[in-house]
């Protein structure tokens, strides 16, 4: 049996279940092969490792197993196929597979289900913080030393939507690119978006006939961020908005499906037909068009420290590969696209204590080192307090049920069976509201309309999270919620629905009936979300020190930029942001380095 058939043969008797994860009870790869494969199955003639990303070792793995595709379609094991997940790109087995170390699955680093996977524990992060790298003085003095690794006219760092944006832009306004990114994965928090993005005045609404303007989403994302927002960006966001979907568009994207998320006046939240989560898709395409134009994308690369000309000017950046260590990129502009820090309590608790201890929507990659190194560069930072919850995310899992759920017809219960809340006002409120009922939680409640609605429910029924029965009474039992209660709380509410007008919550938008179907229950509770605050830009993207004045060739775009949405972000405004401020951002620097 040849190697690649032998690799088929074992993930078949896996899946079969004549395999058990014990079977696998080798922790890494090289102890696993060690009796079939010498060292040369995997590595290169020299010893050393390929470069940051693996590919070398990679496209091994790929010789005996196949592409991730083909590996995805002999591996469905029910709730779940680790090898068909939500990222974008192309995964890295090494992501997940490690050769010497243990093998963890990247997904346990935000979720635990009630089924086995195998290597199953809880994923490390052994990340220094910024300021502990500082102290690896030498190896850091030897690496500025030595000559740029790389020289480029632009260096983007963090591969999410505002660093996909800003390569693809730089590139296509004529500079060379380079884009890095400290996760083995692409996509930062990006890539979980999942209700959609806001523009006004689509061709998208105007096909659909909704009636939208640069007024009103103004009004909406103002109102929605406690009137904190910055003027200047938000004019930037919202002008520039429907020109994003279009760009989008252009590349490859379908935002053909638009609804409501919390604060909107009218629908302006654009996603995939169907409505698939957004993040993944958005991704993708700008992906894609980064490997149609071969930028150099280095992922296990952590931007460390923003590098100056004497004159202040920035000149490149320091970077740490996972595997090759401190080198520097030259580089007459860098673009900062590093995103938030939700996933990083300490950080969190510090800025606002009372979300302490609380669970966060965010990828293990949100931790706002690149607001340390940014400050490092004499960065000004505003907002940085205000830090978001989002109301809904499942109990039972982690997993983050969209907004796009309630926009498309969810009621939130209390465990007493009742309404308490107009389900889509903004998320501060509605994630206040719920930690105000009975034991902290609630529960979004729809039926097989709502569930026919938006394809991304599927994914939530498949995970397990989303218990059903045919009637309110015995959904109730079943989640120990009062069936009577719940039974009649739905009755009513689909008595507002037929007369037009909520009268008990005034919820502005009542888009169907709960009488059809299944009944389903997610049982809720707010998690951390978005960081609204970051490094202090104008709306040319330049970063600002904390005199108000200009670091010549330094660009921020982003989660990890603050002034945009002020206390609160309106859900769909992110990934508008980054693409927007990302698109933005990349041709302001390719031309800023055009003329260095
Ligand atoms: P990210 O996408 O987070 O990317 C930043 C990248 O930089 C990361 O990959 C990170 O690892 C990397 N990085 C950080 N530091 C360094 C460093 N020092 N060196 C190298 N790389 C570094 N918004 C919406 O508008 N609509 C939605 O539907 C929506 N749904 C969401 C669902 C979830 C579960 C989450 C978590 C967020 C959602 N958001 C949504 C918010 C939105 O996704 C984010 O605000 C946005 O994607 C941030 O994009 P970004 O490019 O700024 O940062
Ligand atoms: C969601 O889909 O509920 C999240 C949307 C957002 O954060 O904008």
């Amino acid at each position: 049996m040849n190697t690649r058939n032998f690799a088929l043969t074992l993930s078949a008797l896996f899946v079969a279940g004549a395999l058990t994860t014990n079977a696998f009870a080798a922790d890494n790869l090289a102890d696993f092969h060690a009796e079939q494969l010498s060292c040369d199955a995997c590595h290169m003639e020299s010893g050393e490792l390929s470069n940051d990303n693996l590919s070398f070792e990679n496209g091994k793995c790929q010789e005996c197993h196949g592409t991730l595709e083909e590996v995805a379609a002999e591996t469905d094991r029910g709730n779940y196929n680790a090898h068909d997940s939500h990222f974008p790109g192309d995964v890295s087995c090494t992501a997940c597979h490690a050769g010497h170390e243990q093998s963890l699955n990247y997904c346990d680093s935000c979720h635990s289900f009630e089924f086995d996977m195998p290597y199953q524990g809880k994923w490390q992060r052994n990340e220094p913080s910024i300021a502990k790298l500082q102290q690896q003085a030498d190896e850091r003095k030897a690496a500025l030393a030595a000559a740029p690794a790389a020289s480029v006219d632009v260096l983007v760092v963090g591969s999410g939507g505002a660093g996909f944006s800003a390569a693809v832009s730089a590139f296509d306004n004529g500079a060379k690119v380079m884009l890095i990114e400290k996760e083995p994965v692409i996509g930062g928090n990006a890539k979980l978006a999942a209700g959609g993005m806001n523009a006004a005045g689509t061709k998208q609404q105007q096909a659909k006939g909704i009636d939208d303007s640069i007024e009103l989403m103004t009004k909406d994302t103002m109102k929605g961020g406690r009137n904190l927002n910055d003027p200047a960006l938000v004019k930037v966001l919202v002008e520039d908005s429907a020109g994003s979907v279009d760009w989008m568009t252009k590349m490859g994207a379908d935002l053909s499906d638009v609804g409501r998320m919390g604060g909107a006046s009218v629908n302006r939240t654009h996603r995939p037909t169907g409505g698939a989560g957004v993040g993944a898709h958005v991704v993708q395409v700008l992906y894609d068009n980064a490997v149609e134009r071969n930028i150099d994308m280095r992922l296990n690369t952590r931007g460390v420290e923003v590098l100056k000309d004497s004159d202040g000017s920035v000149k490149g950046m320091l970077v740490k590969g996972k595997y090759s260590g401190y080198y520097w990129v030259e580089a007459d502009a860098v673009i900062l696209a590093t995103g938030g820090f939700g996933k990083n309590n300490d950080r969190v608790a510090k800025l606002d204590p009372k979300l302490k201890g609380f669970r966060a929507t965010n990828h293990p990659g949100a931790t706002g080192d690149g607001l340390d190194v940014a400050a490092e560069a004499g960065a000004a930072m505003q907002d940085l307090q205000y830090i978001q919850a989002h109301p809904t995310l499942s109990t039972k899992g982690g997993v983050m049920v969209t907004e796009a759920v309630r926009g498309n017809g969810a009621i939130l219960v209390n465990r007493e069976g009742k309404r308490f809340v107009n389900e889509i006002t903004t998320r501060d409120k509605a994630a206040a509201a719920i930690l105000k009922q009975t034991g902290g939680t609630a529960f979004l409640i729809f039926d097989d309309s709502v569930r026919k609605s938006l394809s991304k429910i599927e994914k939530y029924i498949k995970l397990g999270v989303v218990p059903s029965q045919s009637t309110p009474q015995q959904l109730g039992e079943k989640m120990g919620i009062d069936g009577a209660n719940l039974t009649g709380t739905i009755a009513h509410y689909n008595e507002l629905v037929a007369s037009g007008k909520d009268t008990d919550f005034e919820r502005q938008q009542l888009p169907r009936a709960l009488n059809e179907g299944n009944y389903y229950a997610i049982e809720v509770n707010p998690g951390v979300h978005h960081t609204m605050g970051g490094v202090k830009i104008d709306n040319q993207t330049e970063i600002l020190d904390s005199n108000g004045k200009v670091i010549d060739g330094l660009y921020g775009a982003g989660e990890v930029t603050g002034g945009v949405h002020g206390a609160n972000r309106l859900g769909g405004n992110a990934i508008s942001d980054i693409v927007t401020f990302g698109r933005l951002a990349g041709e302001v620097a390719a031309k800023y380095a055009a003329k260095q």
